[in-house]
């Protein structure tokens, strides 16, 4: 063999041998993402819950940071329909999905770095916290409704995070979302460490906007709305959905259909996964007894009732159920009452805001609006509340308009925005569902109503200090079609 062919041969076997390598590599580098052994579902269990941040029962989801990963793992455990909702504890955030296929134990992995989280593998404890929580079923539906809260959260702070599960080598993509803010306190534990605690009584208003719109459903007029409310993603804190959701009843009430509630839920999932979703029933979703509402969405409160309140950058929020008994002495209107009533002991002068899916002041040609008892009973009841709390705004839907009111009372204008006596209410049931607009007015405009109109959009709730907030309605073509700014009041 001459000298040159033995170079040649020496340069060839070289190459393959760089070729195995990097075919080794590449192999290694595509693998399916592996459970570590160490992560039963038995240890798993004895975490439900609570956040373990020592990493010795973690499970090893390799992930690639983008699209869901899949790869050489069941597709029934791909998470989807993912969403993010607040609970009682602003240092907390429940994390809520769906999958078709058993996944263990629900767990969820975070951190406040992004590339700490996609680079993570069990071997590099890089603050990466790995929390599980609860996989079940429920009757009338398939698949698992799978949910985690994350909890020790910090004040305004931006976490990124993961879902996956204790048997699933598949995890989510990777999401985001930004705590409010609240007051912490620092305590020396029993060990000296350093213990981070909350209070939640939080009297300060952090400027923040919600968007807010009911009505909404699937394969509707509903898609501008959704890129505008996508497109102005980063100035809202908080989403509220007041009721009728998906539209999955075919307008039976007993009966729903997941293909069309599934296929509403990963429309929204870009919206649903980064902000806090929080929900009121709605005529369309109590089908199954609330059955398949109760098990999406995850609403604060321990009650398994369809109504709750929390405290979000120092207002009070409280939803409650019109698909539900209210009448004076039930559950709920006990429940109401209670709960404006320790509030306002606690917090005299706070915002307090209230949406139910069903409006009492409304002025279209509904049924609804125009001769509804229920209607007259909720205003004769609810509202009696409302003023005797200081409720100070009620946002509902149902009919499928947009109407805003002055301060009112018992059917009259009670003061003014600069000075309410009384609550002022907007209806927003405008983002486009399959049932089109209404845009037929009770004539003449009664002397409460106003600002009404049939255009598709959403609210804007810009909560701006202790005493001022600033309403917008935006179109799907993104034009401020009504704005009104209204004063804290403090009605007799
Ligand atoms: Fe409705």
């Amino acid at each position: 063999m001459s000298m040159m062919n033995k170079i040649n041969c020496t340069l060839l076997f070289v190459f393959l041998v760089l070729i195995s390598v990097c075919l080794a590599e590449n192999k290694q580098q595509n693998h399916s993402p592996k459970i570590n052994s160490s992560a039963s579902p038995s240890k798993a269990n004895k975490n439900n819950g609570s956040n373990n941040n020592n990493n010795n029962n973690k499970i090893d989801l390799t992930s690639n940071g983008g699209g869901s990963s899949s790869e050489g793992g069941d597709i029934n455990q791909i998470p989807q329909t993912i969403k993010i909702s607040l609970t009682n504890d602003p240092s907390e955030m429940m994390i809520s999905w769906f999958t078709n296929g058993k996944i263990g134990d629900a767990i969820v992995q975070f951190s406040e770095s992004k590339s700490d989280l996609i680079n993570y593998s069990a071997n590099t404890n890089n603050g990466v916290i790995t929390v599980n929580g609860k996989s079940t079923t429920f009757s009338n539906w398939k698949g698992y409704s799978n949910s985690v809260v994350l909890t020790g959260l910090s004040p305004k702070t931006t976490y990124y995070y993961q879902c996956g599960g204790s048997s699933s080598n598949i995890l989510s993509q990777t999401n985001y979302f930004t705590t409010s803010n609240f007051p912490t306190t620092t305590t020396a534990n029993t060990s000296g460490k350093n213990v981070k605690s909350t209070t939640t009584d939080n009297f300060q208003v952090t400027p923040f906007t919600a968007a807010v719109y009911a009505d909404m459903g699937y394969g509707g007029g509903y898609n501008n709305t959704v890129k505008v409310i996508e497109e102005n993603l980063s100035k809202y804190s908080l989403i509220l959905h007041i009721g009728d959701i998906a539209y999955a009843d075919y307008n039976k009430v007993e009966q729903g259909n997941q293909t069309i509630w599934t296929n509403f839920l990963q429309a929204l999932e870009p919206i649903t996964s980064k902000v806090p979703y929080m929900t009121a029933p709605g005529n369309h979703d109590v089908f199954y007894s609330f059955n398949s509402y109760q098990n999406t969405f995850n609403m604060p409160g321990s009650s398994n009732q369809p109504w709750y309140s929390y405290d979000y950058n120092g207002v009070h929020f409280l939803s409650y159920s019109t698909e539900s008994d209210l009448a004076p002495f039930t559950q709920q209107y006990q429940w109401i009452k209670n709960d404006l009533e320790t509030y306002r002991k606690k917090n005299p002068s706070g915002w307090v805001i209230a949406y139910a899916h069903r409006p009492y002041y409304c002025s279209t040609q509904m049924d609804w609006c125009r001769k509804q008892t229920l209607r007259a009973l909720i205003e004769s009841t609810i509202g009696e509340l409302f003023q005797n709390y200081n409720v100070d705004i009620y946002l509902a839907g149902h009919t499928h308009a947009y109407e805003r009111t002055v301060p009112v009372y018992q059917q009259s204008p009670i003061g003014t925005y600069e000075y309410p006596g009384g609550t002022v209410h907007f209806t927003i049931g405008t983002p486009g569902n399959q049932e089109g607009l209404d845009h037929n007015w009770i004539l003449p405009a009664p002397s409460w109503s106003a600002s009404r109109f049939g255009e598709l959009g959403y609210g804007q709730l810009n909560v701006v200090n202790n005493t001022h907030i600033l309403w917008q309605f935006l179109t799907d073509q993104q034009v401020i079609f009504d704005e009104q700014w209204i004063v804290k009041g403090y009605f007799d």
